[in-house]
């Protein structure tokens, strides 16, 4: 049974290095925490000042150690800044094998195929590594990128789960993704 205890090993892809967030970390990612235009569809208020994002990261890898979550920086290894951030919101191994994804790049940076490339490797670490069998996405319906971007993942849109959240604003249905270890097995091997 995969644990993940904390430790957020480093993935590489040919442009991309996903690796731990640090405090250091703060003012990159607040870049992008910070922009009305990212986290308009997100859980997540557009952060204000700078120790938001270093609050958050610290959140993040508590999370990790306490096996709630595990969330990479994706960084640009062509400049060596952080960029955005993905990984697994959630997951239950025992009794589903299912994780759900979260992920977000700044404006800048979208529409290059970063998370694309990203996601080559967070799902091979969802499959391979943590043993996933399904890995979904809640995706707010007006998040047309998101989902545009999820299809072309290959995942599939399964229906609204309405009401599935409750937020300051009320409660919001979500569209629900997934995507299934054999269906990524047969596109990768494709
Ligand atoms: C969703 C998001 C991560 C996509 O990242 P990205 O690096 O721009 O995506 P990619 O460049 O890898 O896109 C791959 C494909 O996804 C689809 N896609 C990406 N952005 C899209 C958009 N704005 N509209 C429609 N389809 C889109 C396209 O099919 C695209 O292929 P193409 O560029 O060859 O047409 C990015 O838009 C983002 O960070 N949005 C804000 C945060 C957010 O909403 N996170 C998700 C919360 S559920």
């Amino acid at each position: 049974m995969y644990k993940c205890k904390g430790r957020i090993p480093e993935l590489e892809t040919g442009r991309l290095r996903l690796r731990k967030m640090r405090r250091r970390d703060a003012a990159q990612m607040f870049a992008c925490w910070s922009d009305r235009e990212v986290t308009r569809y997100m859980n997540l208020a557009p952060m204000i000042g700078a120790t938001e994002a270093a609050d958050m990261i610290g959140l993040l890898n508590q999370m990790a150690g306490e096996e709630d979550a595990i969330r990479w920086g994706i960084e640009l290894k062509e400049t060596g800044r952080l960029i955005g951030s993905c990984g697994f919101n959630t997951w239950q191994l025992e009794g589903a094998f299912r994780g759900e994804i979260g992920y977000e790049l700044g404006r800048d940076y979208w529409r290059h195929g970063y998370m694309s490339e990203a996601f080559s490797v967070l799902l091979s670490f969802g499959y391979e590594t943590m043993g996933l069998n399904r890995i979904e996405a809640l995706v707010d319906p007006r998040n047309a990128p998101s989902g545009g971007f999820l299809e072309n993942m290959g995942f599939t849109k399964e229906g609204l789960l309405r009401q599935i959240q409750h937020t300051s604003t009320g409660y919001k249905d979500m569209l629900m993704y997934s995507l299934l270890y054999d269906e990524w097995l047969r596109a990768r091997n494709k």
